[in-house]
């Protein structure tokens, strides 16, 4: 048996988007991405491998699951140790309930983390940031705090991420508007692959997104948050036109997501800084500033109940936690 190990890693929400790999199995993505690392949701994950086990075991939110994601991702650690055990992972999501917010980002930079040091391996927040990759393309980014950024590099060596202001000092807020989904999630894994392999306007994505994230890095390190907000939003919907101009289309947006948007957009013509932002999912994310804050949940209160509005900060990379 070796030690039991936890480990804490927080989401994290893209500024500049992460859409579409050049190499499915590494992870190597086509555009670099830069995000910021949040303080309300994370996943701790504890591994411990086991030669009394005789496969590898699997728990999420104290349910058993299905182990074949986690087996496979846990087999480049076996590889790079040589420890060649099965193993007990127990994961936990820290994020309200039916949120849909628990992501695959918080989920595989934990597993990383847990299970390397777990087997021995003591790897620094680069090859932690590689290793994270391989599980999840945005789990890579959640080994740092606050803005990171992830250098799309050209193979396994060269992809990872990097902290662009690991603790950021300005006053950002990001309040995620909880919608259901009513129609059938497409994963990302699934909805980029098909984008790059059928929209024509992706070689325009992949381009305007490297001027885009040399803006935005300036946006950050003027503190910039007009400049800052204008450029996520616009990332963000060029990734969703890029769903829209598949074959055959898709999208993620629900009504209540277009609801969500224009709020936003109201308050902006009310002279209030705030921009959204959406991933794979109908949920919007807003980012503001927190003097802004009280303002922009008093108007989303008009369309979303509170239980719906989730606020939370630029938060961690993620950490080993005390032995248990
Ligand atoms: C829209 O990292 O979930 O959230 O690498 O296939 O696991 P895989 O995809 P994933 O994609 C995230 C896509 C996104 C944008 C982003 O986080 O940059």
């Amino acid at each position: 048996q070796t030690a039991k190990i936890t480990a804490r890693a927080h989401t994290n929400i893209a500024l500049i988007k992460y859409w579409g790999k050049k190499d499915e199995k590494l992870i190597i993505p086509q555009n670099s991405s830069l995000s910021l690392t949040l303080d309300h949701f994370y996943t701790d994950t504890t591994v411990q491998f086991d030669e009394n086990l005789t496969k590898d075991h699997f728990s999420l939110n104290g349910k058993d699951c299905e182990a074949t994601k986690v087996s496979a991702f846990l087999d480049l650690v076996r590889q790079k140790s040589g420890l060649d055990l099965p193993a007990r992972v127990i994961s936990v999501n820290h994020v309200p309930t039916m949120a849909g917010l628990a992501s695959s980002a918080s989920a595989y930079a934990a597993l990383a983390l847990a299970a390397s040091t777990a087997a021995g391996l003591k790897l620094n927040k680069t090859e932690l940031s590689r290793l994270a990759r391989r599980g999840s393309g945005s789990a890579c980014r959640s080994i740092y705090g606050g803005f990171v950024e992830w250098q799309k590099g050209h193979d396994d060596q060269s992809s990872f991420a990097k902290p662009f202001i690991e603790a950021p000092t300005w006053d950002i807020k990001m309040i995620a508007i909880v919608i259901n989904a009513a129609k059938k999630k497409i994963s990302s894994r699934f909805g980029m692959q098909h984008v790059v392999q059928t929209s024509p306007y992706y070689p325009a994505w992949v381009e305007s997104t490297e001027q885009d994230l040399a803006l935005i890095k300036d946006a950050i390190l003027q503190e910039d948050f007009v400049k800052m907000g204008t450029l996520a939003e616009k990332s963000a919907m060029k990734m969703h036109a890029l769903n829209l101009s598949a074959d055959p289309h898709f999208n993620y947006f629900e009504p209540e997501s277009l609801e969500a948007m224009q709020a936003v957009e109201q308050l902006r013509a009310d002279g209030i800084a705030c921009y959204y932002t959406m991933d794979a999912g109908p949920n919007v994310k807003v980012i503001c500033q927190g003097q802004d804050l009280e303002t922009i949940l008093a108007k989303l209160k008009q369309h979303f109940r509170a239980e719906q509005l989730l606020v939370s900060a630029p938060g961690p990379g993620a950490t080993l936690l005390e032995r248990n």
